[in-house]
């Protein structure tokens, strides 16, 4: 697939099960990755793999973050996040390690890891397999991050759910580019 036709056919996949991507086509999908743009070459972003029972130790790490945010959380809702992992085979997550930098701030540190998840969601569809970048308060959690070794200051830029669709995606029409021409200070024209 080329990657115009891929960029114009890929949506996301929330239905995900077995196979995941494993072996050589996952090491292709963290080389994507990996080929982000990355000012200072300072390769923030971390890969960190989730499968298996470990989506279940997620699932209590997710559940302990939303009963400390939310005391009053009830017996469902826990359950609820507990579960969410197992929505895939795979997860991915996606981190900056955010570094302090003279010359390149934190927020292109967390482009470019969320530059890398792009990537891999690209090369995940080229390979015939169906994905979702989620977050949600658990990407923000000190908890969660820690859990993945991660410090306060690092971003969690995405978890992507990675497997097989359930069923074929159905094409999901696009908006059209919102783009203006700029002729000088205060003068935007319609393209
Ligand atoms: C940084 C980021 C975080 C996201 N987090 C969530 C999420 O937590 N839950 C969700 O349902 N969609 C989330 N999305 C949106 C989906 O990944 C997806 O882009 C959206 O459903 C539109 O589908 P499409 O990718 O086919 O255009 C997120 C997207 C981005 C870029």
């Amino acid at each position: 697939m080329d990657l115009t036709t891929a960029i114009q056919t890929r949506a996301s996949v929330g239905a995900l099960t077995e196979p995941a991507p494993e072996g050589a086509v996952l090491m292709r999908l963290l080389e994507a990755g990996a080929a982000a743009p990355d000012h200072g070459r300072l390769r923030p972003w971390r890969f960190i793999l989730v499968r298996g029972a470990a989506r279940e130790r997620l699932g209590a790490v997710f559940a302990a973050a939303l009963a400390r945010s939310v005391p009053e959380a009830t017996a469902p809702m826990l359950e609820r996040e507990r579960a969410k992992p197992l929505r895939a085979p795979l997860i991915l997550v996606v981190a900056a390690h955010v570094v302090a930098h003279p010359k390149v701030p934190a927020i292109e540190q967390i482009l470019a890891a969320g530059a890398a998840a792009q990537n891999i969601l690209l090369a995940a569809h080229a390979a015939g397999f169906g994905a979702m970048w989620r977050t949600g308060e658990p990407s923000y959690d000190a908890g969660v991050k820690a859990a993945f070794g991660l410090a306060p200051e690092d971003a969690i830029v995405g978890f992507l759910y990675l497997g097989t669709a359930r069923e074929a995606a159905a094409p999901r029409p696009r908006p059209a580019p919102e783009a203006r021409e700029w002729a000088g200070p205060g003068a935007l024209r319609p393209l």
